[in-house]
């Protein structure tokens, strides 16, 4: 059954079948199911085997719940295996179930507290699961230094500094960064982002004509009148078809909103039919209508916001800012360089480059935000990227 249950997968990876990996799932399944028959019908490491290929498998296919059911049944037969405890706390995680990984990686802990990989994803959770940025980046800290297989990872490294920046440790996370830079895991230390192309040329600000899309920017400036009086207007919309928190945890203080007309390169008509003029100027260009790794959305920002220094998840985009309603009193800094907004003008940066913003004026600001696709990418790279 076990050869079978092999047989099936293979033939799943040459055929490209999730059918066929599906009979090899439920293949192993009866294998495990023999076992807990009678379990000298099956040797342990056979067991073990069926189950682990089981596991990856369903993992593969999204099936995490199933996973963590055949995860558990495997660690009542090997309960002190540590890889094994370790890799159900990253399902949990992979379903976006943080207590419950936490639980996981909180038991390893307790038995072999010296785990590195058990110690960056528990300080992971307890950062961005928990909000708790000390106690996240001691573990994470620990578990990086353990040198361990799987915590050489850029994710453990943006969250680590990240955590370090809000503690106020600023340049003990710019070593952090430093460190990744050197081991290609990020582009920079200004350049954090983890989805990236990494031939594509960078630079905090962008002109239009270093972008080559002027005339759509130029065409966005003639028109910003109109576009400032469709997100004016939505601004007094009832909450709940309206602008939405900012729901990244990256508001240090204040009050900052986004209403999305695109995102990840479809338009939201919902939304559209609402500001029809702004998306249809959207439309018809392409590189940003289009643009899966990036938005399209009005974002109004309260007197009296600190938005935390962060970085964008890509540099496949572009990101311009259209200054609708803007007082005085306003900042953004990316990497070293500072600007602010102006009525009816538009900059561009990068936002895979960290970037921060404070306003300290004293009436709410509204911008129109368009991500356009990076220049450099060819065609076929802006089909087939994966969306984010
Ligand atoms: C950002 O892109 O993080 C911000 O600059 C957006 C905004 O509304 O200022
Ligand atoms: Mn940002």
């Amino acid at each position: 059954m076990y050869g079978r249950a092999r047989s099936l997968d293979r033939l799943g990876e040459l055929e490209r079948s999730n059918s066929r990996l599906e009979q090899a799932i439920v293949t192993y399944r009866g294998v495990l199911d023999l076992a807990d028959e009678d379990s000298n019908l099956v040797p342990l490491p056979l067991v073990r085997m069926a189950a682990e290929n089981c596991i990856d498998r369903m993992i593969f296919r999204g099936f995490f719940g199933k996973a963590v059911r055949v995860q558990q049944r495997l660690l009542q037969r090997f309960p002190d295996d540590v890889k094994l405890r370790n890799k159900m706390g990253v399902t949990f995680l992979l379903m976006n179930q943080g207590s419950a990984a936490k639980e996981v990686f909180e038991a390893v802990l307790q038995q072999w507290p010296d785990d590195g990989f058990a110690q960056v994803h528990y300080g992971f959770i307890l950062k961005n699961t928990y909000k708790n940025n000390s106690g996240g980046a001691l573990y994470m800290l620990k578990g990086i230094e353990s040198g361990a297989e799987g915590t050489d990872d850029g994710r453990f490294y943006f969250h680590l500094g990240d955590a370090l920046q809000r503690e106020g440790k600023v340049e003990e996370a710019y070593k952090i960064y430093d460190r990744a830079v050197a081991k290609g895991l990020f582009l920079g230390r200004y350049q954090r982002s983890l989805y990236n192309v990494d031939r594509l040329s960078s630079r905090p600000f962008w002109t239009p004509e270093q972008t080559t899309y002027q005339m759509f920017f130029r065409k966005l400036e003639e028109n910003w009148e109109a576009i400032r009086d469709e997100g004016a207007a939505l601004l007094t919309a009832p909450p709940q078809d309206g602008f939405r928190p900012e729901a990244e945890n990256l508001r240090d203080v204040g009050d900052w909103k986004q209403y999305d007309l695109f995102t990840r390169g479809r338009k939201i008509t919902a939304n559209c039919v609402k500001a029809p003029r702004t998306c249809s100027l959207i439309e018809n260009f392409p590189p940003a209508a289009v643009c899966k790794r990036g938005q399209v959305k009005f974002s109004v920002m309260h007197p009296g916001t600190h938005v935390h220094a962060h970085t964008g998840p890509t540099n496949c985009r572009l990101r311009a800012h259209l200054g609708l309603v803007v007082p005085d009193g306003l900042r953004l800094r990316v990497g070293n360089e500072f600007t602010t907004w102006q009525e009816g003008k538009i900059f561009i940066f990068d936002d895979s480059w960290e970037h921060e913003v404070w306003h300290e004026g004293d009436s709410p600001r509204l911008i129109l935000i368009v991500d356009v696709w990076h220049p450099e990418l060819t065609e076929h790279e802006r089909k087939t990227l994966v969306p984010i």
